[in-house]
Order: C-alpha cells, then sequence, then structure tokens
C-alpha cells in the first residue's frame, strides 16, 4: 500500500484484496461485539469543504470503534479556509495527528496536502474521484454475489467523480465497466483512455443507457448535479432526460441485478423511487459498508 489513498489507481489488485479481506473480518468482529480497537490513542483530523452525512458519520465513528478519536475540522473554521497555505496546515497537522481525511474540490489541492503531510492522507471525495465509496461499492458487490470479476457493472449519468472512480477501478479489477452519459458529461477523458488501454476486461461508453444496462450484473447510477454545481442544475436536469434508472430500463439488466447508489439520491430526477425502494436495489447495505471498508483503510494505513 501507498501512504495514502488519493486514487483507485493508487492500489492494485493485492490492495484491493488486503482492504476488502479486513473489512470482512472487521464487519464480523463489530457484529459479533468484539474487541478490535486496533488504533488505540490515535487521532484522525477530518477536513471538511463540502457537505457529508455518511463520510462524515462513518469515519468519526469508525475511529471511535477503532478505539482512537477523529476531529471534524470544517473549513470554515480553521485557518485553511481564511488562506494559511496547504503546505504549512499539512505539515502542522502532521505533528498532531496520525491520519488525515480529506473532502474538498480539488484533486490538486488532496495531492498537494499528501505531498507536505507526514501522515496518511485518505481522500474522502473531490470533484475527480471518490475512492472510499468506491471500495464499498465493490465490497457490497463481493458480499452479495460473492465476487466482483467477470460481472458487467453498468453506469448510468453523470459522468462524474463516481464514474472516473468506476474507472479507475476497472482499469485494475477484472469487471466489465459499460457507462452511458449524455454528451458534454464524459468521464474524465485522461482517465478513460488510460483505462480503455490497461483494463483486464473492457471499459466501454455509450451515449444509449439501454446498451450499457443490457444484461447488467449491477446498475450504478449517481447524482445528476454534484456538490459545487447547484447553479448548472436546470440545465443537467434537461440535458439528462432519458438517462434515469426506472423499471423501463432495469428490465434490460439481469434479473437478479444490484441497483446501486452512492446516496444522497434524488428519487425522480437520477432515479425512481420505485427502483431505488425495489427488491434489487442495495443502497442502504452500501451505505452502512462504508463504515467496515473505511476501517480496513484506516487499519492497513495507520496502524
Ligand atoms: N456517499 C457519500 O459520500 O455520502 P456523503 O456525502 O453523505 O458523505
Ligand atoms: N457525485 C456526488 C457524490 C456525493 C457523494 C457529489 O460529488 O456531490
Amino acid at each position: 500500500m501507498h501512504k495514502d489513498l488519493l486514487s483507485e489507481y493508487d492500489l492494485e489488485k493485492p490492495d484491493y484484496e488486503a482492504i476488502f479481506a479486513n473489512a470482512h473480518r472487521l464487519k464480523r468482529l463489530l457484529k459479533e461485539g468484539r474487541e478490535h480497537a486496533s488504533l488505540r490513542g490515535k487521532t484522525l483530523g477530518m477536513i471538511f469543504d463540502k457537505s457529508s452525512t455518511r463520510t462524515r458519520i462513518s469515519f468519526e465513528v469508525g475511529m471511535y470503534q477503532l478505539g482512537g478519536i477523529a476531529l471534524f475540522l470544517s473549513t470554515r473554521d480553521t485557518q485553511l479556509g481564511r488562506g494559511e497555505i496547504i503546505a504549512d496546515s499539512a505539515r502542522i497537522m502532521s505533528r498532531y495527528l496520525n491520519g488525515i481525511m480529506i473532502r474538498t474540490f480539488s484533486q490538486a489541492s488532496v495531492e498537494e496536502f499528501a505531498r507536505y503531510a507526514s501522515i496518511p492522507v485518505i481522500n474522502g471525495l473531490t470533484d475527480l474521484l471518490h475512492p472510499c465509496q468506491l471500495l464499498s461499492d465493490l465490497f457490497t458487490i463481493i458480499e452479495k454475489r460473492g465476487r466482483y470479476e467477470g460481472l458487467k457493472i453498468a453506469y448510468v449519468g453523470d459522468g462524474n467523480n463516481m464514474a472516473n472512480s468506476w474507472i479507475n477501478a476497472a482499469a485494475k479489477l477484472p469487471f466489465h465497466l459499460d457507462l452511458a452519459c449524455p454528451d458534454g458529461y464524459d468521464p474524465d477523458s485522461a482517465i478513460l483512455c488510460r483505462a480503455i488501454a490497461a483494463a483486464p476486461a473492457g471499459v466501454l461508453l455509450h451515449r444509449d443507457p439501454a446498451e450499457a444496462v443490457r444484461d447488467a450484473d449491477v446498475v450504478y447510477t449517481d447524482v445528476w448535479t454534484s456538490m459545487g454545481q447547484e447553479q448548472e442544475r436546470e440545465e443537467r436536469l434537461r440535458r439528462f432526460q432519458g438517462y434515469q434508472v426506472n423499471q423501463q430500463l432495469l428490465n434490460l439488466a439481469r434479473k437478479d441485478v444490484l441497483v446501486m447508489h452512492c446516496l444522497p439520491a434524488h428519487r425522480g430526477e437520477e432515479i425512481t423511487a420505485e427502483v431505488i425502494e425495489g427488491p434489487n436495489s442495495v443502497v442502504i447495505d452500501e451505505a452502512e459498508n462504508r463504515l467496515h471498508v473505511q476501517k480496513a483503510v484506516m487499519e492497513l494505513l495507520m496502524k
């Protein structure tokens, strides 16, 4: 493992497997009520430049369950928000803390932070990537299907941070990734080109959601308007018509298809209430797994 978790691309297949095995172990220990305080006396700083429910709670509770504590550091209340430079903040925080989780806008800022920090830095979402979510999603697929190898995963909607994270993972792991995004809302082109060249199973970008979803084992979607894009919402609502995950689209997938969404969801936009509440949806288990998978990541990076 690298010092940090900034991108899925930093992980090789054995790293993914180590995280999933550790998450499985930690989840079992928690459910059985058994001691697993492997980070006793350690402190995680959590820098938030954007809102969060799942990421904040799962990191904070996860750290507590591992015997450590987590500090919520909103940039509204720290000197980072008043322009203190990353180089100083990262070096100073490294003297107090044992690890840092950052949720912010620019991927470059997280990478700069990690360059100056002497402690592990975990990407808790940027405009470009959301690796903690991606790891929980794959872990959930393994729990439900026993494997991800050889499965067809369809991503429908915006070519955003979640789409890019899926593409990065497909560059290293043998599952088929079929994306369908409207013209003008493609994933990051450098990430896509790199993955198309490297992917062991294959990455395909379609315009037609039906092509992506046909015979899929997993149908994944995310919001049409991500954090920071609120002023584009009206335009996006128009441009994403036809990209909704609804029952009609889902009928093209395998009968036992898993419906996934990183949440928060906008029912009636990227997904219907019927589908997200339907029998194929695993979104609540997927959200729970953020806790177990992030504990596994923290243990591997901070122990
Ligand atoms: N999926 C996810 O990262 O949720 P939050 O924005 O609530 O953290
Ligand atoms: N794409 C969404 C994911 C939220 C977890 C966003 O960036 O807002």
